[in-house]
């Protein structure tokens, strides 16, 4: 007769399975070593498989670890050294131990989770003193769009209190960001329950960075009409071209009109850790709230997002409640009442790892390693003839044209089409301006300057067979 199971660990060879999976780290890591020539295809016995109705019987855990490892790998990773596509990542092996680490233990930090709040903290105080922040506020979260929408649900209460039980009541109310904002801004202002009318999209300068003194002639008319400054929203590092919105003059303005000043660093804020571009952030330290993405340039694995803030309290005055199921004890708040998610993983751990294993210096040397590699394709691209610019690059995002025969948008987006099928580098067709280009962002620490030189011809390769 069959031994009865008893525990789910009961279909597993706990040993056999550990094996198998770090041969298939390994694999997976050694694989993102070196750019491969081909993607790996799935094969059609996996296709079909993945075609199959709910198992109502146990499986055997090797073949499901071996097919889920085969439909990874023949996804689109952003840890292979020649994706630059959108704003990738690196995964980081830290990453992975710590992921691996993270979901064996499953702590969750709605409620009092001892230790590991220890570890959020320390996380968050050196993802502050990494980039030169004044924390005294903060939280992880699952990214750039529910940061935003954490710091501006603070902003809200602040700037219109009682929001929260009473909702906005007709009070007419504005939030400012450039007219090349991250979309979350927006959203989140939908979320929020201010209207996306209450958006102000202030036009860019010749450096895509917000106008300043158009921004002073909104808050002014506003104030005048009646209207509430809810938020600025100073973008350092915009999702297209890496452009840094003047973060100084900003904190003046927001000062002079006392409104909250929120910085969307969601990709941008780790270099300003980096000597060479840390100028450009100036004035971030001024905030009352910053987004950070540690799942975009600071190379741990999704989803691992950091909103800071300089008021201490300032998250509780947003979302801190009373239920029965959750009493306080004493005045002390509960873990939950600085979040809008509850249950909620220790995502910190990957960051806290990076920072352990290979140093804020180490770090901050991968960066800016990346920074130089957009120099160089910006500079390869300055000096070939059938090149140009879309935009001056300002951090690692450098957007670019080939000037080919016709009409230069379909030609680019041809190209672009071209470059994916081929399938040795990951770039993305951009906007710029309403001309489509190529856009390519470094922030995959795997990336070597020979693998820069790489992408270029293979670009360029593509380019002449058009
Ligand atoms: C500037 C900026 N803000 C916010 C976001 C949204 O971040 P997430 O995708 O982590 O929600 C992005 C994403 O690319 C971004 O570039």
């Amino acid at each position: 007769m069959e031994k009865p199971q008893t525990h789910p660990l009961d279909f597993i060879d706990r040993e056999q399975v550990l094996e198998l999976l770090s041969e298939q780290l390994a694999a997976a890591w050694s694989s993102f070593d070196r750019p491969r020539p081909h993607e790996a295809k799935l094969s059609s016995a996996l296709r079909q498989r993945l075609s199959v109705a709910l198992p109502q019987a146990p499986g055997n855990p090797q073949e499901s670890l071996a097919d889920a490892a085969q439909v990874l790998d023949a996804s689109v990773s952003p840890s292979r050294p020649l994706y630059a596509a959108y704003i990738g990542s690196t995964g980081l092996e830290a990453g992975v131990l710590a992921g691996a680490l993270a979901n064996a233990y499953d702590v969750n930090l709605a409620s009092s989770a001892g230790a590991a709040e220890l570890l959020e903290e320390q996380a968050l105080r050196w993802m502050a003193e990494f980039i030169g922040y004044p924390l005294l506020d903060g939280t992880f979260t699952s990214g750039g769009m529910t940061s935003n929408m954490t710091a501006l649900t603070v902003a809200r209460e602040a700037a219109l209190p009682g929001t929260r039980a009473s909702g906005v009541g007709g009070r007419p109310a504005a939030v400012y960001c450039s007219a090349e904002a991250h979309h979350s801004v927006v959203r989140a202002v939908e979320v929020i329950g201010l209207g996306a009318a209450a958006i102000r999209r202030i036009p860019i300068d010749d450096h895509r960075r917000i106008r300043v003194d158009a921004l002073g002639d909104a808050l002014t008319q506003d104030r005048r009409d009646g209207v509430i400054p809810v938020a600025v929203v100073a973008t350092a590092g915009t999702t297209l071209t890496g452009a840094v919105d003047p973060l100084a003059q900003i904190a003046d303005l927001c000062a002079e009109h006392d409104v909250w000043m929120h910085v969307d660093a969601a990709y941008g804020g780790p270099a300003a850790s980096v000597p060479a571009v840390a100028a450009l952030f100036n004035g971030l330290e001024r905030a009352d709230s910053v987004t950070v993405d540690a799942h975009k340039w600071m190379g741990v694995q999704k989803s691992c997002s950091v909103v800071m803030l300089s008021r201490r309290g300032a998250l509780e005055s947003a979302f801190a409640h009373e239920e029965g199921y959750m009493p306080h004890a004493e005045r002390a708040a509960n873990a939950v009442d600085g979040t809008f998610e509850y249950s909620r993983p220790v995502r910190s751990l990957k960051l806290w790892m990076a920072f352990r294993i290979y140093g804020a210096a180490t770090l901050r040397s991968w960066i800016a390693r990346t920074l130089e590699h957009a120099e160089t394709v910006a500079g390869a691209v300055r000096a070939h003839p059938r090149f140009e610019l879309a935009a001056e690059p300002s951090l690692s995002v450098v957007c670019f044209r080939h000037l080919g025969e016709g009409d230069l948008d379909e030609h680019n987006m041809r190209l672009a089409r071209a470059v994916g099928e081929d399938g040795r580098v990951y770039l993305a067709p951009a906007l710029v301006d309403g001309r489509t280009c190529l856009r390519v962002c470094f922030t995959n620490f795997r990336t070597t300057a020979d693998d820069v030189s790489e992408l270029l011809a293979v670009v360029e390769e593509i380019a002449d067979t058009l």
